[in-house]
């Protein structure tokens, strides 16, 4: 196996779950195309709808934006809804992809004005790759060293304007000076319920299969505030209809799949319940650095951890982050049916 399958493996135990795993193609169809198709992060778009329209009112590019936030939660598709708002076209590159520094000049120097340069897991950007970008954000300028040696000679270029759109799921690890080249950084949030619901309805509604709302609400409590898992679950649950059913997510329908798929009752991987345990009965409650709970887990970087598995145990109120390490809530311990005297040392 080679580094690259080593670093992207899945470290989520129930596929189903896994908000990493890249769509099935005919998921496409799903996204949404325009600002008005998004659902949720109405603060990114009120932000992102003013600076549209101000820059089509000026016959600009849109300015450079950076995108932060956990995986499945819309940062590919938004960058494309931004591009389709411009009425630019996109081309999308995975940073790792850029080896050497003339994949990014050919890029660069090939983009048609106004077009959108989609840079997803930019943090993973090579070092001279990235501070080659940095003059090319700034001043649409390309240092281009010809030849070798005491002939080498270094050509300017100057590149049509465009807009770069960068994703990356580890805000902490963009250097400064990339992230002052940006004239926005959005942070994507986990969507509430609501939001989720509503996807699911405008996804079966593009898939053509027949919902009922409580078949929706029953898909959007267990998809840990993902869009992706939503379509992924709601999948699922066509098929367990199509088989078991008259072909109509009812409610009914919708447990009895994601019983069969073993997701539980708030979307929770096998990993996090591991977490959850490793917390509250090994560690007491905690606090416990996260390396530690990492190494107790054993086969998962506390990087995984701090990454795709904490965030959303924070935000359904299950975890603390403290400057002396993790802590265990209440609620995680009534989720796992144990009583807080089992665990915490602190008050
Ligand atoms: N705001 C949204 N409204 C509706 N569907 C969405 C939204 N955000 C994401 N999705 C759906 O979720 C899927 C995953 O989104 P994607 O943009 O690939 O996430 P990311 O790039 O952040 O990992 C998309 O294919 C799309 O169908
Ligand atoms: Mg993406």
């Amino acid at each position: 196996m080679g580094h690259e399958a080593m670093v992207t493996m899945s470290i989520y135990r129930n596929p189903d779950l896994d908000p990493t795993q890249a769509e099935e193609p005919f998921d496409y169809s799903l996204r949404p195309q325009r600002l008005g198709e998004y659902i949720g992060q109405e603060k990114v778009k009120a932000r992102l709808e003013i600076a549209l329209k101000a820059a089509l009112r000026r016959g600009e590019v849109l300015d450079h934006v950076l995108l932060f936030g956990p995986p499945g939660l819309g940062k590919t598709t938004l960058a494309h809804v931004l591009a389709n708002e411009m009425g630019a076209p996109c081309k999308v590159i995975q940073a790792p992809a850029l080896e050497k520094k003339g994949d990014l000049a050919a890029i660069l120097t090939n983009l048609e004005p106004g077009e959108f340069l989609f840079i997803d897991e930019i943090h993973r950007l090579a070092p001279a790759i990235e501070e080659m970008l940095y003059a090319a954000m700034e001043d649409r300028k390309l240092d281009i060293l010809i030849g070798q040696g005491p002939s080498a000679q270094t050509l300017k270029v100057d590149l049509r304007p465009f807009t770069l759109v960068g994703a990356t799921t580890r805000a902490g690890l963009i250097t400064k000076p990339l992230h002052d080249r940006f004239g926005m950084v959005h942070r994507l949030e986990y969507y509430t319920r609501e939001e989720l619901g509503v996807i699911a309805s405008r996804s079966a509604q593009v898939l053509k299969v027949e919902m009922a709302e409580a078949g929706a609400e029953a898909i959007a409590k267990r998809s840990r505030g993902t869009p992706r898992i939503v379509n992924r679950l709601l999948r699922r649950c066509r098929d367990f209809a199509d088989v078991k059913g008259e072909g109509i997510i009812t409610h009914d329908i919708a447990e009895a799949c994601l019983k069969l798929h073993e997701v539980d009752e708030l979307g929770l991987d096998g990993l996090d319940r591991a977490y959850l345990e490793a917390l509250c009965s090994k560690f007491r409650g905690g606090p416990v650095g996260v390396r530690t709970l990492a190494a107790a887990l054993g086969e998962v970087e506390g990087d995984a951890l701090e990454d795709l598995v904490e965030p959303y145990l924070m935000q359904i109120g299950f975890l603390d982050r403290t400057p002396q390490g993790r802590r265990a809530t209440e609620a995680a311990y009534s989720y796992l049916g144990l009583k807080t005297s089992d665990g915490p040392l602190f008050g």
